[in-house]
């Protein structure tokens, strides 16, 4: 039995054990910011979130990673390191922001499984990888149907970007990202007018604006590669030569951008193995993880024409075929003969030739978001979607302010291209655009996205195209009906004697048109 001064003693100490307690849980809740996945993306947004003053507590899926970061570039900072999700969860203020940054696709949904039946209501879970719209839309509603909040980010600028201010596209509900918007706003690339940070829209809308984004980089690193192969094959210019003509690029308000900048940087690397030129010793076979892909399926379910996009995509996939190509190069000659022309003035023109094929491609991108705006109810604003490129993302560029006023002063505009500016800047160069797409042909050089986007653009500006013809056919072989230019309504012609005769012994019916694809949302209005 123990006596009355010894109860008082263990009472006293169990008091203080349960102010211990309170103190480690108090401080196991100070984490203001979590973060899953270390891999170069996760590890650099975790150091950008806690330098802007939110401490953060991280958790990677195998233990190794995660001690080499506290030990290294953690170490000293306001970051906690847990070694199992429980732990993890714990260590965050309520409610938890929990950014996961984790390949996108199954592992996406495998690490919010987990966390789930730790979590509580109202806790926030934010995506930041390149997930699909579809899957983020998916996401969103099993999450907030069952009371927890969920935001798919699309995060752009690669490992610099991540660490020193990305672009952040995020999309979800508005209250959600509310919560989440001061920490955006610090951690976010910083241009003239702000953070690079809006809220873009409902559902999947930031990971479609941020697929978006990443369909213009396609685009704008074909059409760089083509410039290149230009300038190499054509005009015969060196790597160092290479390199003066990307950074002079650089400096002009038409070019100046991360991935111009790059480039030039690029040419001048030496390979120390072979001492050759870095990029002459690089296969030429890219790759790519399938937002490009995403971006041209998309556009095609919508009925939005992206050839420079497409083309882009479509060049990727033909580098991919080496064995093949290099096969087919001994048995298929084409031109041969040297380049006759002013070099110099050549390379100028290559270089109007890029940036009225690049003002095309915006123009697909900026009309794919319009058109995927109205078929899922993202209400996005155009003008902001170029604002917040203008800085931390891949494609950030001058060229992005242009764009983003193009909109400001007409946020209904219909095509880029209609903007004064970029119609004078096309009107101005369209001939050396053509000059330099006619000589690649006689050269027999590909340029898959400068052709595409001259004929995007003479498409457009075409009052009449050829595709009255394509309607005949369509009735001539299938009765499909076409429309007049005289009068109102759909019509078939007798274009064949069985035509006729089918016409004399059926009985008319009227005529039915046939509808355009409409777009299907990806599901509701989430
Ligand atoms: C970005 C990039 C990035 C993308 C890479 C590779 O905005 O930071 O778009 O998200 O993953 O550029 O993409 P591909 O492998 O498809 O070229």
């Amino acid at each position: 039995m123990s006596s009355l001064g010894e109860k008082r003693k263990s009472r006293t100490t169990l008091k203080k054990e349960k102010n211990l307690q309170e103190l480690a849980s108090n401080f196991m809740t100070q984490q203001s910011f979590g973060v899953i996945g270390l891999a170069v993306m996760g590890e650099n947004l975790a150091l950008n979130v806690e330098r802007n003053g939110f401490p953060i507590a991280v958790y990677n899926r195998s233990p190794e990673k995660t001690d080499t970061f506290m030990a290294t570039r953690a170490c000293g900072k306001n970051v906690k390191a847990a070694y199992n999700l429980t732990d993890f969860v714990a260590a965050l203020e309520r409610p938890r922001k929990i950014l996961i940054m984790v390949k996108a696709g199954a592992p996406v949904d495998a690490t919010i499984d987990q966390l789930r039946p730790l979590l509580e209501e109202g806790d926030i879970i934010i995506d930041g990888g390149n997930s699909l719209h579809t899957d983020t839309v998916r996401r969103t509603r099993d999450l907030e149907s069952a009371g927890f909040r969920f935001i798919g980010m699309g995060v752009s600028g690669g490992e610099e970007g991540a660490l020193n201010g990305p672009s952040l596209m995020p999309g979800g509900t508005i209250s959600s990202y509310e919560y989440l918007e001061p920490i955006f706003r610090k951690i976010a690339a910083q241009v003239d007018d702000g953070p690079c940070v809006t809220y873009c829209g409902p559902g999947g809308a930031g990971h479609y604006v941020k697929m978006v984004h990443n369909g213009i980089e396609y685009g704008d690193m074909q059409l760089i590669a083509e410039a290149y192969d230009l300038l190499k094959n054509v005009a015969g210019l060196d790597h160092n030569q290479l390199h003066q003509v990307f950074a002079e690029w650089n400096t002009t308000d038409e070019l100046n951008s991360f991935l111009i900048e790059i480039t030039a940087d690029i040419f001048k690397h030496i390979d120390p193995e072979t001492n050759q030129p870095m990029v002459d010793v690089i296969l030429d076979a890219a790759g790519q993880k399938g937002t490009g892909r995403w971006t041209v399926e998309t556009a095609l379910e919508l009925g939005v024409a992206i050839p420079t996009i497409i083309a882009a995509v479509n060049a990727r996939i033909m580098s991919s075929f080496k064995k093949e190509r290099v096969a087919a190069s001994e048995i298929l000659t084409g031109p041969v003969g040297k380049y006759e022309g002013d070099t110099k003035a050549f390379v100028n023109k290559v270089r109007d030739a890029l940036y009225c094929s690049k003002i095309c491609s915006y123009a697909q991108g900026m009309a794919l978001l319009a058109t995927a705006s109205q078929a899922y109810y993202y209400n996005l604003n155009l003008s902001e979607m170029a604002r917040i490129w203008k800085g931390g993302c891949i494609i950030r560029a001058g060229f992005l302010g242009k764009i983003q006023h193009a909109f400001i002063e007409n946020p209904g505009l219909s095509n880029l291209l209609l903007a004064p500016e970029f119609k004078q800047t096309i009107l101005d160069r369209q001939m050396a655009w053509r000059e330099v797409l006619a000589t690649a042909a006689m050269q027999g050089i590909p340029v898959p996205a400068f052709s595409a986007s001259l004929d995007y653009f003479d498409s457009y500006r075409r009052d009449r195209l050829p595709q009255n013809l394509t309607q005949a056919q369509r009735d001539y072989f299938g009765a499909h009906t076409f429309e007049r230019v005289d009068k109102p309504g759909f019509f078939h012609h007798i274009w064949t004697p069985l035509d006729e005769e089918v016409a004399q012994t059926s009985t008319p019916e009227p005529l039915q048109a046939q509808q355009p694809t409409t777009p299907t949302p990806p599901t509701s209005r989430v």
